[in-house]
């Protein structure tokens, strides 16, 4: 199997303000030694990208911390009256080397569908940016034993018209919609299942050699308690992480739990 380098990113959402964005990167940063062969990204809101790359030493999307920054969102189109949007170039312009795309909460509070998902994915990579593209499933959808079905349509509705060669150029994350904010962690088997499902749909879409670079992160509720169980399972290759991404006490350890 490749051996993929995991990766840990903090979804900040809309919280914290400059002052705050601005020392927990330089917290982060000067703490990255913990967490030695992950890769780390931070996502502040997008007013704050600035502020963030100024804390990491951000020159040309490298800090000296090896910390990299990414935004939340980020339209389909490069520029243009597209009133409230950014643009990938944008957020390269500004250092960012990643973008989380599809989010459940862009997902269900801002109607992206997979299609929409999709043709910002292919903007993003055409930009240079990493994708963080995000898929689970509802409550009521793992309870139906729907899970396998939602999460495939949305794996090949995110991904549509992207070039097999492409895909180890994204990052995907698995977060069941019921675990994200709500402290109800998927065990370690629940999520590595879907992992794998993620990872043979990828298969599916490329081959077998191709699927295995794609790194694939667990996300919802993790905390520092429950990421080295997570991070044993061979398919969970990191974590996108929300309300522990907040406190570097928090994030430096689920972090290191994915440590080689
Ligand atoms: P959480 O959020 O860690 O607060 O559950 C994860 C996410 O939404 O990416």
């Amino acid at each position: 199997m490749a051996a993929r380098t995991p990766i840990v990113a903090g979804n900040w959402k809309m919280n914290l303000d400059r002052a705050k964005s601005h020392s927990l990167a330089e917290a982060v940063a000067s703490r990255r030694g913990e967490a030695a062969g992950v890769d780390l990204v931070l996502c502040p809101p997008s007013v704050y990208l600035e502020t963030v790359a100024s804390a990491l030493k951000l020159v040309g999307g490298s800090s000296p911390s090896g910390v990299a920054l990414g935004g939340q969102n980020a339209c389909d189109k490069t520029s243009g009256a597209f009133t409230g949007e950014v643009a990938p170039p944008m957020l390269v312009d500004v250092g960012c080397r990643y973008v989380i795309l599809g989010h459940s909460e862009r997902r269900t509070l801002y109607g992206e569908t997979d299609a929409i998902v999709a043709a910002k994915v292919h903007a993003a990579l055409a930009a240079g940016l990493t994708p963080i593209v995000c898929v689970g499933e509802l409550l009521e959808e793992r309870e139906a034993g729907r899970t396998a079905d939602v999460v495939s349509k949305q794996v090949r509705g995110s991904l549509a018209g992207v070039a097999a060669a492409d895909l180890p150029k994204l990052v995907i994350a698995y977060e069941p919609v019921w675990a994200i904010g709500t402290g109800k962690v998927a065990t370690p088997e629940q999520a590595q299942e879907v992992h794998a499902l993620v990872r043979s749909l990828l298969a599916g879409l490329s081959d077998t050699t191709t699927a295995a670079k794609v790194r694939i992160q667990y996300g919802g509720s993790v905390k520092p308690d429950n990421a080295k169980d997570l991070a044993a399972k061979p398919d969970i290759d990191g974590a996108l992480v929300g309300g522990a991404s907040l406190k570097a006490d928090d994030f430096l350890p689920i972090a290191a739990a994915f440590r080689g």
